[in-house]
């Protein structure tokens, strides 16, 4: 039987649509997740996608006894780890959720990789180790920097690959610094469901236009940037997936290895851009209100892709107005299934 990749984090935004992919390229796939910032509905939906359920256990990474059990029953090939917290402002007023679910859960899911023999491992990182960036376009060897918990927690796991790669043979590590993921898979049934207000530019974009929140602040027009507002790399979560694929083919290929790889399109876009991309993919007119800068904030960030091109021989393929038309689909089924 094909052996499994684990997804951690399977049932989330990112982890989901990457599931899509593997089950797509022929992958068994086993997720874990204790879903606690997603829905267990999320397994009807990759099966409506994919014709495939994935195997799913609900549990949590820094679980010892259930990992150990889990990889005594499954023959797990790789590992891709997706679960962990992400906002960056609650990662400052709970450092230690943080240090404990993203560092200390990634060292249990290693310690029952290694115990159990299963040295692939595929780990979402950010663009976020980069700090405020020194040069742009962000290269792989630009210096690492953090100035939050969350940040730290990201770099902190990476330097630990490090050291594990460095320990002993085998070790097919890729580090994957995502910039920013936004969009939806193309049929709208499945996206980003942030809870509460969201953190993001993008889902609160989304919220506004679907009529959920009056109006998003702009946080900042005074930045060095050609309208002020601040500059992103947004790309599509599907190239993202792919991209991961990229990886772990990569990965498998290679009898010994340690990647940190850059996923984003070379390309950046204000605020202002998302906002008139959004307006045209909704038909909808984004109320938008200019408020202060927030605090932490960089003025602009793109990644240098040569890397990952040239390496993984990915590339990511859609633009701004394609991740915006995906995501608004993907708002309006959220708001009609929570309508009813
Ligand atoms: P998400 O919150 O949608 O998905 C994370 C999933 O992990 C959720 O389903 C959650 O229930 C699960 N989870 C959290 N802690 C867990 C634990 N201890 N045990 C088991 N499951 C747990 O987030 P996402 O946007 O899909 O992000 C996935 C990964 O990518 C995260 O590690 C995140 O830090 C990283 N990342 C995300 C972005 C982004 O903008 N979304 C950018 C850079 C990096
Ligand atoms: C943020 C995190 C980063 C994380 C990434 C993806 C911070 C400082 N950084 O990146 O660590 O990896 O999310 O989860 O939080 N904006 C508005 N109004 C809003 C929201 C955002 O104007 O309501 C602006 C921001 O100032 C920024 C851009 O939109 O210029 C993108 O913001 P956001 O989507 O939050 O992503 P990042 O700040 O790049």
């Amino acid at each position: 039987m094909t052996p499994y990749i684990l997804v951690t984090g399977g049932t989330g935004f990112i982890g989901s649509l990457t599931t899509v992919s593997l089950l797509e390229a022929g992958h068994n796939v086993l997720i874990l997740d204790n879903l606690s910032n997603s829905s267990p509905s999320v397994l009807d939906a990759i099966e409506k996608i994919t014709g495939k359920r994935p195997d799913f256990i609900q549990g949590d990474i820094r679980d010892a006894a259930l990992l150990a059990d889990l990889f005594s029953r499954y023959s797990i090939q790789a590992v891709m780890h997706f679960a962990g917290l992400k906002a960056v402002g609650e990662s400052v007023q709970f450092p230690l959720r943080y240090y404990d679910n993203n560092v200390h859960g990634s060292v249990q899911l290693l310690q029952a990789m290694q115990a159990a023999n299963v040295r692939t491992f595929i780990f979402s990182s950010s663009a976020t180790v980069y700090g405020d960036p020194k040069f742009l376009p962000l290269t792989e060897d630009h210096p690492l920097s953090t100035t939050n918990p969350y940040g730290h927690s990201k770099l902190m796991v990476e330097e630990i690959l490090q050291n594990l790669y460095k320990s002993e043979d085998g070790w097919r590590i890729a580090c994957l610094r995502y910039f920013n993921p936004v969009g939806a898979h193309p049929s709208g049934l499945i996206g980003e469901a942030p809870q509460g207000i969201p953190n993001n530019l993008m889902p609160y974009v989304a919220q506004v236009a679907v009529g959920e929140r009056a109006q998003l602040s702009v946080f900042g027009d005074d930045y060095d940037t050609p309208d002020g507002t601040g500059v992103r790399d947004y790309i599509h979560v599907m190239d993202l997936a792919e991209g991961h694929l990229a990886a772990l083919n990569y990965c498998l290929e290679n009898d010994s290895e340690l990647l940190a790889v850059n996923l984003g399109t070379g390309t950046g876009y204000s605020v202002l851009d998302m906002i008139s991309a959004f307006e045209r993919s909704s038909q909808r007119r984004i109320a938008y209100q200019i408020a202060p800068r927030r605090p932490g904030d960089i003025a602009s960030c793109w990644a240098d892709t040569s890397f990952a091109r040239k390496k993984l021989g990915w590339t990511a393929s859609s633009g701004i107005q394609k991740m915006c038309d995906d995501a608004w689909r993907w708002q309006c089924h959220a708001a009609a299934t929570k309508n009813g």
